[in-house]
């Protein structure tokens, strides 16, 4: 059984869609662990609830960012995951972090990337009058949010939306497309060579698999 290890920031809503794929099959693997760099993270509550090992790590009690990442990187690998999933995980992580995980480390992000890498992606999709906006899985890379992508979910922009209303409608999509991919990592059809992403030999992504 291939392992997975989640980092989470907050909420963890994705977090729990990983945990009910798992639980249901969909996903072939064993959530290992779960790290948040925020002790109140809603994320780590979900994984205790479901019997997942779940840790914090406080950022502050290091000297810096890569000595946080070589700490997180040490607790990380004593699960020995297959891959590592960000869900919702907002630090940026040093070079050698990245690194350490290149080709098994995903990550989901709430736009239609290239569109909107960084914070605030559903303000910046109103203020834009954007009709479609949406969210991304890709490879981690060096490039923040800049990682291949390999599946995008579109969602539509109302036009008396909130940020709130389109978080929503773009969550209900993560939670469905972030799960599978994870499955079509841990089955071994997914892999990232030569800086692109590739699901049974294709390059992705891959129009109308959403
Ligand atoms: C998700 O919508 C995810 O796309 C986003 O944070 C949210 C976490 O929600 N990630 C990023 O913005 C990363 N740059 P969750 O904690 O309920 O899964």
């Amino acid at each position: 059984m291939k392992r997975i290890v989640v980092l989470v920031s907050g909420n963890g809503s994705n977090l729990q869609a990983v945990i009910d794929a798992c639980q249901q099959g969909r996903v072939n693997a064993t959530l290992s662990a779960v790290f948040s760099n925020k002790a109140s993270a809603y994320g780590l509550e979900r994984a205790q609830a479901a019997g997942i090992p779940a840790f914090s790590l406080d950022p502050k009690s290091y000297a810096n960012r890569e000595a946080f990442d070589a700490a997180l990187a040490e607790e990380i690998d004593a699960y020995q995951p297959d891959l590592v999933v960000l869900a919702g995980y907002m630090r940026i992580l040093s070079h050698d972090f990245v690194a350490r995980y290149a080709g098994r480390m995903l990550n989901i992000h709430p736009s239609l990337l290239p569109k909107y890498p960084g914070l605030h992606t559903h303000q910046k999709a109103i203020d834009n009058n954007d009709a479609e906006h949406g969210t991304s899985v890709h490879f981690v890379t060096q490039e923040l949010d800049g990682g291949p992508v390999i599946l995008q979910a579109k969602v539509p922009v109302f036009e008396d939306d909130t940020a709130e209303d389109l978080n929503q409608r773009v969550q209900t999509q993560e939670h469905n497309i972030y799960p599978l991919v994870i499955s079509w990592f841990v089955d071994g059809r997914l892999s990232l060579r030569e800086g692109q992403a590739i699901l049974d030999g294709q390059i992705l992504p891959v129009e109308g698999h959403a």
